[in-house]
């Protein structure tokens, strides 16, 4: 079976408890469950990684290496910073989509930018939950040819 991994990053598994204007409601929990019931009704398998800590996100990314067909990542904070991250992207060589549940165009301008923007098939971002949903509905798309 075609494999997708989608990482978050760091207070993504609080996601829904707070800052729910910016963030929607839909918890953790609740927005995983629903990428892996996309995933089991298309035959994908969908693994979650959640790390706060940096380097273990470099390491799930580099790890991905000839294990996975796509990557759906959320760097949260260190989408801003992380010059790791962005070279773990490029190392990994598997297509990835960036995701943010909330637009960055319209916060403060220290998230105007993304360090992997640049390197990433695409970005997704402003639509809440359904932003991981579109981009894994793009990956199924690309892997198996139908939702
Ligand atoms: C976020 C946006 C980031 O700027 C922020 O630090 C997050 C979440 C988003 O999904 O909207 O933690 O990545």
């Amino acid at each position: 079976m075609p494999r997708v991994l989608v990482i978050h990053g760091p207070l993504m598994n609080h996601i829904g408890e707070a800052e729910t204007d910016l963030y929607g409601m839909e918890t953790y929990e609740e927005i995983n469950a629903s990428l892996q019931a996309m995933g089991a009704a298309a035959e994908v398998t969908v693994d979650v990684f959640q790390s706060a800590i940096e380097g273990e996100l470099v390491n799930a990314i580099a790890e991905a290496r000839g294990k996975y067909n796509f990557i759906i990542i959320n760097p949260a904070a260190y989408s801003h910073t992380s010059v790791a991250i962005h070279d773990a992207v490029v190392y990994c060589g598997v297509p990835t989509i960036e995701v943010h549940l909330s637009s960055l165009a319209n916060r403060e301008p220290f998230r105007n930018q993304s360090t992997i923007s640049r390197v990433v098939a695409g970005r997704i971002e402003g639509l809440g939950a359904e932003s991981y949903r579109l981009a894994l509905r793009y990956a199924i798309e690309r892997l198996v040819g139908h939702e």
